[in-house]
C-alpha cells in the first residue's frame, strides 16, 4: 500500500495544506488529495494511518453522490476524468483524490448531533445545556437526543473549535444563510443516519462544512467520514456504558491514557494502535458502502 504523508505535484500550485488534505489549483477547479495523516486534538500525529486517505476520499465521494439534491463541490473522484496534467501521477492520486469546485469556505462548522457525546456531553454533564440551551434532564453519555440538534461551532484559525449558540451563528453568516445551513445539515444528517441504520450503524454526530460557489451555498470539504463523524455499531450500543466507536475516537481514547498535554509535538503511536485505528476506518467504510477498500492509493 502506498502511504502518503507529504505531497508535491511538480508544476501544479498548492493552494492549501490542511491537517489531512492538500489542495492544488487547477485554474477553474481544485484537486483535493487526502493524505494518510491523522490529527487529534488539532495536532497532526507523527505516524500516518495506512489506507486512511483513500477511505476518507472514497467515503466522501460516496456520500456526495448519494445526495445529488444538495449542491456540493464534488465533480469526480475518477482518475480517468482528471485533466491530462494529472495523469502523470496515477500511483499518488488514485483513490485518494477528487476534483472539486472552488469555494469560499464559510467560517463555521455545521455540526448535527443525534446522540450525546464529545464536547456536548461534557457541557451537559457540567451544566445541563448544549451551547447554553437547556437539554432534558437524565440524559447519559450516548443517549439519543429527543430530535437531531443543529450544534454549530466556530472554525477556529488556531486552537479548538468552540460550540456557539444560534444567535452567534446568525451573526457570523446572516439570517438567510443560517436557516439554509441548518435545514441542509439536519436533512443530510437524518438521511445519512437512516441509511446507516440499515447497515447496523448509528451516526452519533457529524460535522459539515459549507462554502459559497458562485454566491450559492454548497457542501464542501469531506462528508460523513470517520474523521468528521462518530459512528457506533447499533447492536452494541448501550447509553451510559463504554461506547464502541468505528471512528477516530479509538485513537483519542488511546491518547487520553498518555501523559500528553495535547500540544505539539504529538506522541508516536505504537504499531498495534496504528493497525487497530486503520482496521476501524476500513470496517466503517466496508459496512457503509458494502465495498472493500482497494488499497490502490
Ligand atoms: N471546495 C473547496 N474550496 C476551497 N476550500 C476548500 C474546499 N473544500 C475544502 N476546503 C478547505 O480545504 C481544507 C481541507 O483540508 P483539511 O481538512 O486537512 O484542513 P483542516 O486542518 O481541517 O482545516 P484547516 O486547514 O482550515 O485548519 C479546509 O481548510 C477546508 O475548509
Ligand atoms: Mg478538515
Amino acid at each position: 500500500m502506498n502511504i502518503i504523508t507529504d505531497l508535491e505535484l511538480p508544476g501544479i500550485p498548492k493552494v492549501r495544506s490542511g491537517k489531512v488534505r492538500e489542495l492544488f489549483d487547477l485554474g477553474d477547479r481544485l484537486l483535493m488529495v487526502a493524505t494518510d495523516r491523522v490529527s487529534a486534538y488539532d495536532c497532526i500525529l507523527p505516524d500516518p494511518i495506512p489506507g486512511k486517505g483513500e477511505i476518507l476520499n472514497r467515503l466522501s465521494a460516496f456520500w456526495f453522490q448519494r445526495f445529488p439534491h444538495v449542491p456540493s463541490h464534488f465533480l469526480t473522484a475518477d482518475l480517468d476524468e482528471f485533466p491530462e496534467e494529472l495523469q502523470a501521477y496515477p500511483e499518488t492520486l488514485r483513490g485518494r483524490s477528487m476534483l472539486v469546485r472552488k469555494a469560499e469556505p464559510l467560517p463555521v462548522e455545521c455540526v448535527v448531533r443525534g446522540y450525546l457525546a464529545g464536547s456536548a456531553w461534557r457541557e451537559y454533564r457540567e451544566r445541563g445545556t448544549l451551547a447554553g440551551d437547556p437539554l432534558p434532564p437524565g440524559l447519559e453519555l450516548g443517549s439519543p437526543l429527543p430530535t437531531p440538534l443543529f450544534s454549530p461551532a466556530t472554525k477556529a484559525q488556531s486552537g479548538h473549535d468552540e460550540n456557539i449558540p444560534w444567535k452567534r451563528f446568525v451573526e457570523l453568516v446572516g439570517t438567510e444563510a443560517a436557516d439554509k445551513l441548518h435545514d441542509l445539515s439536519v436533512g443530510l444528517y437524518s438521511d445519512a443516519n437512516s441509511y446507516a441504520a440499515l447497515h447496523g450503524i448509528i451516526i452519533a454526530d457529524t460535522k459539515f462544512e459549507f462554502g459559497l460557489i458562485d454566491g450559492e451555498i454548497a457542501l464542501i470539504d469531506e462528508c460523513l467520514t470517520p474523521d468528521s463523524s462518530r459512528f457506533w455499531p447499533a447492536d452494541e450500543h448501550r447509553p451510559g456504558s463504554r461506547l464502541i466507536s468505528l471512528d477516530k475516537q479509538f485513537l483519542r481514547d488511546y491518547l487520553d491514557t498518555l501523559d500528553w498535554d495535547k500540544t505539539p509535538p504529538a506522541p508516536q503511536l505504537p504499531p498495534e494502535i496504528i493497525e487497530k485505528t486503520a482496521a476501524r476506518y476500513r470496517e466503517i467504510f466496508e459496512l457503509l458502502t458494502g465495498t472493500r477498500v482497494t488499497g490502490n492509493a
